[in-house]
């Protein structure tokens, strides 16, 4: 993207543009056989079912209780009708609470919210904005409680022209834009941890709980482990050891691991730095390839470490997947660089057969690639603390689509192929530090923009969504890219042999084509059965509830992509004749998109980030034509006071019964 391309009314909307801009031009040994020895299991050694059986043998890690089965059950809701307004609405039978908002206190003591003087200092122990990516993870570690436990929260980015009283949206220059306020975005940035709990069959969270942490770009300091920490190319005036860097940015999707880990996914960075790239900037091909600076925010303008003028390093120590342990909020967290540099949309994982630990992450821009990483040593379910490094060593696969329906993962390893000094790699660093171009040189399949993937324990199948591109020409279609132009996005299933993750070549289908079905140009795919409420645009997060089960969000639905309706959770039949037929759950007040949607352990909760309300398209529906400001919103959602903005929130969605969402 140009993101100083002004355009845009929103914020959310110049963030969607942003991954417009295309920049981007084997065999496993089995070990299956030890898990076996140990455990005396064969045939069931499978993913999640791995886990259940270790924990079986007495182990203590974070497990499902998730079982295989021969026909996954349908929805069993009523779907909600397709359309656009002010409220979000969920099934009939349900309930759609709100349980955190922009602003509410996280850390014990926090200041009350006060949307009209608001400071860096508050910000940094209230609830940050534009909540993303969701985890939950019961308490005590390894019970698999349903009724309370952690929640981990992601803060993506800010959107000035809803958040602040006087500030519309702003122009390349930032008028408007002070160091305070900028303080206040950059402490907006990050996560949250909070204590959660039901009782009396409600959600609610501890605003005085020991667990509770803010994580953010202003103050958490991190520790950059794995083969480029310490590397010159990560060494700052600041931090000439190259291995300690203050906060993370752009937290979009991430993943909770098996030990209990929360993993934040860096997305966007390249819009937070300013300055000028020449030819003759050290890092110029490096940061060519991710388009920074993007110079999207302010903050250039008053802190050096965001001008790759004054700090040419700075941006290489983002674009990692960052790993926090939610039970020590003491503790610091780690940029995993085996993982990869890239604008990381998530991190999603399951344990393979042989205890390796697979995770599956998309690089969400237009034309760029889907990876997954295997670490080295297995997951040991009996020791939690000799997992919490595992991610540091491992082997990043990137995927090439073939058209005989198969996907080969190639890894990206210095030395191997193209990944030599002949083209400026000249370690395991390199390598990571500029993925992408790593994997330009192995040939790997530009997507439609890769955004969550995720593994199903029950079936072993791996659901990637696709969430649009509509630069793709006719002659750039290839049979995993179908579509031109496409403003819709799909769904692709993996298939790995024998449910093995640690696989070189797995199976790939498409699952469905998004869009309107009656519209002869979109070329949609859907099961028949889909009803007018039941199509969606524009996959984005994912995911499985405990019986194996696929649920959509998106971001994107919006009159302009041939749709009308808003954003929000339609549930996706996979399995037998149903297989492709979309029902439409919960719907997000205008504006707004679904991130995160999360199940507990029981089913019996589903936990939604619903993030920019009143931005990204509001304008475009009917009733709703203007950009909206602090000052005049297209909704005031979740308070509806005139005295409160917009607040982009967490909603829990319990069944009035008591019963399995979805049931
Ligand atoms: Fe942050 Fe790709 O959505
Ligand atoms: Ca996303
Ligand atoms: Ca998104």
């Amino acid at each position: 993207m140009d993101t100083r391309d002004r355009k845009f009314t929103t914020r959310a909307d110049a963030f969607e543009a942003m991954d417009d801009t295309p920049l981007s031009p084997m065999t496993e040994p089995t070990l299956g056989d030890i898990v076996n020895r140990r455990f005396g299991r064969r045939d069931a050694m499978r993913g999640a079912l791995a886990v259940t059986a270790m924990t079986a043998m007495g182990g203590t890690l974070l497990t499902t209780t998730r079982q295989a089965q021969a026909a996954t059950p349908s929805f069993g809701f009523q779907e909600i009708a397709a359309g656009v307004d002010e409220d979000h609405h969920v099934a009939e039978g349900y309930t759609a609470d709100i349980l955190i908002r922009w602003g509410d206190p996280v850390v014990p003591g926090a200041p009350v919210f006060d949307p009209m003087n608001q400071t860096a200092a508050a910000q940094d122990q209230q609830f940050g904005y534009n909540n993303d990516f969701v985890g939950y993870v019961g308490l005590p570690f390894g019970s698999d409680n349903p009724d309370h436990g952690l929640l981990c929260v992601n803060h993506e980015y800010t959107s000035e022209e809803v958040m602040f009283p006087g500030v519309a949206r702003q122009g390349a220059d930032f008028e408007e834009m002070t160091a305070d306020l900028v303080d206040v975005e950059i402490a907006a940035h990050g996560g949250s941890v909070i204590e959660v709990r039901k009782v009396d069959g409600r959600w609610t969270y501890d605003p005085n709980s020991r667990y509770n942490r803010r994580i953010s770009a202003l103050s958490t300091p991190m520790e950059l482990t794995g083969p480029a920490a310490g590397h010159d190319r990560m060494k700052t005036s600041v931090d000439p050891t190259g291995t300690r860097v203050i906060g993370t940015l752009n937290n979009c999707a991430g993943g909770m691991t098996p030990w209990g880990t929360y993993l934040m996914a860096e997305e966007n960075f390249h819009g937070y730095f300013w300055g000028e790239l020449t030819e003759d900037h050290p890092e110029f091909v490096n940061y060519d390839r991710f388009g920074v600076p993007g110079q999207s925010y302010a903050w250039g303008k008053f802190h050096n470490r965001f001008n790759i003028n004054e700090e040419p390093n700075e941006a290489n120590r983002f674009g990692w997947v960052v790993e926090v342990d939610p039970f020590d909020p003491t503790s610091t967290p780690r940029k995993r660089t085996a993982m990869g540099r890239y604008r990381h949309e998530g991190a999603e994982s399951i344990v393979n057969h042989d205890g390796r630990l697979v995770v599956y992450m998309g690089d969400d821009a237009r034309f760029d690639y889907l990876y997954k990483f295997v670490t080295d040593g297995r997951v040991d379910p009996d020791n939690r603390d000799a997992n919490m490094d595992l991610l540091d060593s491992g082997t990043l696969f990137v995927a090439r689509f073939d058209e005989d329906g198969s996907v080969t993962w190639m890894p990206l390893v210095f030395g191997a192929g193209p990944l030599t000094e002949a083209n400026d790699f000249f370690s395991q660093a390199d390598v990571l530090i500029e993925t992408r171009r790593a994997a330009d040189l192995l040939g790997a399949t530009p997507m439609d923009r890769p955004e969550d993937v995720e593994p199903n324990p029950a079936t072993n199948k791996v659901y990637v969504m696709l969430t649009n591109n509509s630069r793709r020409t006719e002659d750039q279609v290839d049979a995993a890219n179908p579509r031109a132009e496409n403003d819709h996005g799909h769904i692709v299933e993996l298939t790995p042999p024998d449910g093995d993750h640690g696989a070189s070549r797995y199976n790939w289908e498409i699952l469905v084509k998004c869009g309107n079905p009656n519209v002869a140009a979109v070329n949609a795919m859907w099961n028949p059965a889909t009803t007018e409420d039941g199509w969606f645009t524009d996959p984005d997060n994912c995911a499985i509830d405990g019986q194996g089960r696929l649920w959509i969000a998106t971001d994107g639905n919006q009159p302009g992509s041939h749709s009308n309706r808003a954003d929000g959770v339609w549930a996706l039949e996979t399995e037998g004749e149903a297989r492709g037929t979309a029902k439409h759950f919960y719907r997000c007040p205008v504006g707004a998109e679904l991130c995160g949607p999360r199940f507990t352990p029981d089913d019996r909760a589903l936990f939604m980030a619903i993030q920019h309300p009143a931005t990204s398209g509001a304008d475009k529906f009917p009733g709703f034509e203007r950009p909206s400001t602090f000052e005049d919103p297209a909704t005031r959602w979740p308070d509806f006071d005139d005295n409160m903005p917009p607040r982009p929130s967490v909603v829990v969605v319990t069944k009035d019964d008591g019963g399995i969402i979805g049931s």
